[in-house]
């Protein structure tokens, strides 16, 4: 697979199959990925997997606390900002109409939307999770290069014929995840990651997401 093609063929996956992926192939995973670049070359991840049983306590673990606690918001970063403009905002709007009407789930369906958007925090039945955190001496340019880190190991997840989906939705449950994975008080959480077989039976997988043009975001000064 060339690189081009793991760019396209790469799509946020929903559904997995029930089809373990091996401490091996992880491991293996990694070992590319950790070949993304970084200013400094500070390779300023770090990244903690959850499989097997583990993966499944953390699921118990969050779902306990979100039993005890449904509204509660752990995050220490703003997902988006809370006036997102245009044309972001449709943007976000749009994707999520597009993936409510794969499921079959109206507008006016809240609990059924809710139901979906809990998922996240079963990694959507992947068999693999994945963390992502940073020290929290770290600013912007030290989080552009994560963000670096982690599509590289998207893409080499699509090479190894593995799908994934990124999952700020984490970030709600950053204190109960965090606890869960014993970080230092210096990490701070930012991402989580579901990684494993994608189900091809599953509508939400056939979601696919547009993209503005590229007259729509890059300026060339030509002279
Ligand atoms: C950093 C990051 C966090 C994301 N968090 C979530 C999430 O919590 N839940 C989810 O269902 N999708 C999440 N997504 C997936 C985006 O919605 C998706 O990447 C976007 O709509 C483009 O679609 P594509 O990944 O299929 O190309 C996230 C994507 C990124 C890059």
């Amino acid at each position: 697979m060339n690189v081009s093609d793991a760019v396209k063929e790469r799509t946020s996956i929903r559904a997995y199959l029930d089809k373990p992926v091996s401490e091996t192939q992880l491991r293996e995973l990694l070992d590319i990925a950790r070949w993304a670049p970084s200013g400094g070359n500070l390779q300023p991840w770090r990244v903690h997997v959850v499989m097997g049983a583990g993966r499944d306590r953390l699921v118990a673990a969050v779902k306990k606390a979100i039993a005890e606690n449904p509204l509660a918001n752990e995050s220490e970063i703003a997902v988006y900002p809370p006036k997102l403009g245009e044309p972001w905002r449709t943007r976000r709007f749009e994707i999520g109409e597009d993936m409510y009407a794969l499921l079959g789930i109206p507008r006016e369906d809240k609990p059924a939307r809710i139901q979906h958007l809990m998922r996240n925090y079963e990694f959507f039945g992947a068999p693999v999770g994945l963390f992502f955190s940073v020290d929290r001496q770290f600013d912007k340019g030290q989080w552009a290069h994560l963000g670096m880190f982690m599509q590289t190991l998207a893409l080499a997840a699509t090479e190894m014929g593995l799908s994934t989906c990124m999952q700020e939705a984490w970030s709600a449950r950053a204190k109960t995840v965090s606890a869960f994975l014993k970080l230092k008080d210096n990490e701070q959480l930012y991402c989580g990651m579901a990684l494993g077989y994608a189900d091809p039976s599953a509508d939400v997988n056939k979601l696919r997401s547009s993209r503005a043009r590229v007259a729509d975001f890059a300026d060339f000064i030509t002279e």
